[in-house]
């Protein structure tokens, strides 16, 4: 009797996983694009740099901006050292390192839907992830870990996380409120929650963006409006959200550092600054406190497992 073939199981799309984030994330790798420097993928805070005004930036000085918007992001924060942390859309992870490194958040948990992002994140900070250094005790955890996940199914227990960040990561959430509600559910009731990216300015703008940036018109972000993002987090629970628009320190230098570099200028679609210009989008930083502890009966707090 002639064998049947053996049917090997096939990997299972993940339904979180655009097949545009995918492709970019995955065998693009966007890291290793010209336009990011440094293995960080964030368009950059510039307004730190010394002489931003003078002579022309370098590739130094582009790095120093993806880190900076990391700082920007951390300083919301103020008390950091020993507080838990979780960065969600953490590429690489190495705002995960920095915000170990420089802040003392510990433990640092990096979230990525991407399952090459978190390969790459893991292989590039092996060293800390093997565990605490030799002089700590043996069974305290290990400083920092990276997970496979989507923003809006969080694979982490509920108040978990003292502070939570992501960086230029949810224009790419297809669920916000979905991302909202489970930033709610992570937080400690003592927790914070900081995010910075771009969005757009109103419902006006989010339908022309597509017909001016190629990013929105293929599918890979999607032009949520800025108000929409304030709601869903207050929806969800969160509190004192707030709103800073960052644009200025951001899409001008940004641009210029492509102008001033030939293998830039053409090779990446300049026209965020002209979006911003026009109004359409700004880049934005959003903080917010944990959702107040639900009272249980008899009148006392319930923080929460
Ligand atoms: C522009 S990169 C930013 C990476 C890093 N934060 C930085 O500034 O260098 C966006 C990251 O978000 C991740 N991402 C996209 N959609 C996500 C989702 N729904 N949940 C979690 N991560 C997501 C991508 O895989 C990618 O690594």
């Amino acid at each position: 009797m002639a064998q049947q073939p053996q049917r090997q199981p096939q990997p299972q799309p993940n339904p979180h996983l655009p097949d545009r984030v995918a492709a970019v994330y995955g065998e693009q790798d966007l890291s290793t694009v010209p336009a990011f420097a440094g293995g960080f993928i964030n368009f950059g805070y510039w307004a730190r740099l010394p002489d931003l005004a003078d002579g022309p930036l370098s590739e130094a000085d582009r790095i120093r901006s993806e880190q900076d918007l990391y700082r920007l992001v951390l300083d919301t924060f103020g008390r950091t050292r020993g507080r838990s942390a979780l960065e969600v859309g953490c590429g690489r992870g190495l705002g995960c390192a920095l915000a170990l490194r420089e802040y003392g958040l510990a433990p640092v948990t990096g979230l990525d839907i991407h399952p090459d992002q978190i390969a790459r994140a893991r292989a590039t900070h092996a060293e800390l992830l093997a565990g605490p250094s030799t002089d700590g005790p043996a069974d305290a955890p290990a400083p920092l870990a990276f997970v496979e996940g989507a923003a809006q199914r969080i694979p982490l227990p509920d108040a978990s996380a003292e502070c939570l960040y992501s960086v230029e990561a949810a224009q790419h959430f297809r669920d916000l409120p979905g991302f909202a509600r489970e930033a709610a559910r992570v937080l400690r009731p003592d927790g914070r929650l900081a995010l910075t990216t771009f969005f757009a300015r109103t419902h006006e703008a989010a339908r022309a963006l597509p017909g001016l940036l190629p990013p929105y018109a293929d599918g890979l972000d999607v032009p949520h409006v800025i108000d929409d993002v304030a709601a869903a987090l207050a929806a969800a629970g969160l509190r004192d959200v707030r709103v800073r628009a960052i644009g200025e320190a951001v899409w001008e230098p940004y641009d210029r550092y492509m102008a001033q570099r030939r293998e830039l200028r053409d090779a990446w679609p300049r026209h965020y600054l002209t979006a911003y210009r026009t109004g359409l989008l700004d880049y934005y930083l959003v903080t917010a406190a944990a959702p107040a502890p639900v009272s249980a009966p008899g009148g006392s707090a319930s923080t929460g497992p």
